[in-house]
């Protein structure tokens, strides 16, 4: 297990999640990472740790460096397991060690775990550490996406490690996006941002205010690749996604019984695009609602259609509101649409979820059991005319 020096004796010393498809909701297809980083100065200290199962891996990649007992501090910049799994047990190795951390990080932190023989120290946008040749320095980044969370940054390295913020999930052997290719770790941040981080937007802003005026040459998250030739493009997709801006772009998300709604999904789909609005046709029985939620983070039309069954919507349809509900993506024009036998109820269900995110809300598009063609072409045209 080696370590990966990311700049002057500080080293890559994660773990690597090769098997990981699921993360609370989140299809992770291609796995992830737990970064922690191993800086040695004068003290030595880690930064963030992996997840309990894959302890003995991390302290492998430790040990080919230094001997983990010498670690002075650890620093824990959130208290979510994936990155706190593994500090009991580098509390009893690392039996000098100071664990630093935010204040609510060490309210978080002992509602864990035992805490109570750790040496714990509270830092804020204020402390100053020195270690030798580095200062650490913290920025608290509550609410992204926890309300420990925080940034450490290291002005001599122009090194930002700012734990989940501006991750992917993505395990690989390259530890650099470049190395891999931006535009795919760029998507893979963009599904980030939009399954973890987007319901605290206001957060995510003052946390760019902060962070804008560090001197940084580097971003090395917890998650994925680290950004190192592209940190201004990654910094302004987390302002374009932080401010809701919106493409002409239309996603069309829509389950199906016997086809009917299907008929209607591709109706609408006919319609956007001979107005040249991108759009983008996503089943639920084939598509996730974590890759969906990436695909809307820019869509300014969500159009969500079920046929109605008992009185409601279809099951995957109604994990897909309540998935984006908690998400709460703004701005956006919402269309509801779905076949119905007998009542019909699929669509006002949908409009109240739209209603809640405070959507600009079409006129709902149902149908009796089976479209047929002139309803299709009406239902097109009178979505081109507003488009108009
Ligand atoms: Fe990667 Fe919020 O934990």
């Amino acid at each position: 297990m080696k370590a990966v020096e990311i700049k002057k004796n500080i080293y890559w010393v994660g773990t690597i999640d090769w098997d990981l498809r699921e993360f609370h909701g989140y299809l992770t297809q291609r796995g992830t990472t737990y970064n922690a980083y191993l800086i040695v100065d004068e003290k030595i200290v880690l930064v963030d740790t992996t997840r309990n199962y894959l302890t003995k891996e991390m302290l492998l990649r430790i040990s080919s460096i230094i001997d983990p007992s010498k670690i002075d501090y650890i620093i824990s910049n959130h208290s979510e397991m994936d990155h706190s799994g593994a500090l009991p047990e580098m509390m009893k190795v690392c039996k000098n060690a100071t664990l630093l951390c935010s204040p609510n990080g060490e309210k978080n932190l002992k509602r864990h775990f035992d805490a109570r023989d750790w040496n714990i120290k509270i830092v804020d946008n204020t402390t100053k550490i020195n270690i030798g040749r580095r200062e650490l320095n913290f920025v608290l980044t509550q609410m992204v996406h926890w309300p420990d969370s925080m940034a450490t940054y290291i002005p001599q390295d122009k090194l930002l490690l700012p734990n989940d913020a501006f991750g992917q999930h993505i395990a690989s052997h390259e530890r650099y996006a470049d190395e891999i290719g931006f535009d795919v770790v760029f998507e893979e941040a963009k599904k980030y941002y939009a399954n973890i981080v987007m319901p605290y937007a206001s957060s995510v802003n003052n946390a760019l205010n902060q962070i804008d005026k560090l001197d940084i040459e580097m971003i090395a998250p917890s998650h994925g690749l680290i950004w190192r030739n592209e940190v201004s493009r990654i910094l302004d997709g987390y302002k374009k996604w932080d401010s809701d801006q919106t493409l002409n772009k239309a996603v069309i998300i829509y389950d199906t019984m016997w086809g009917s709604t299907k008929l209607i999904a591709k109706a609408i789909y006919e319609a956007f695009d001979d107005k040249n609005v991108t759009v983008l046709l996503r089943c639920l029985k084939t598509d996730h609602i974590s890759d969906i939620m990436k695909d809307i983070i820019d869509a300014k039309y969500i159009c969500i259609g079920s046929p109605t069954l008992n009185g409601t919507t279809l099951p995957s349809v109604a994990a897909f509101l309540c998935y984006m509900k908690g998400l709460r993506p703004k701005k956006r024009v919402g269309l509801s649409f779905g076949s119905f036998g007998w009542a019909g109820q699929s669509t006002k269900e949908i409009d109240e979820i739209f209603k809640v995110l405070d959507f600009e809300i079409w006129d709902s598009i149902k149908i009796e059991y089976v479209p047929q063609e002139l309803f299709l072409e009406k239902i097109a045209q009178d979505i081109k005319n507003k488009l108009i």
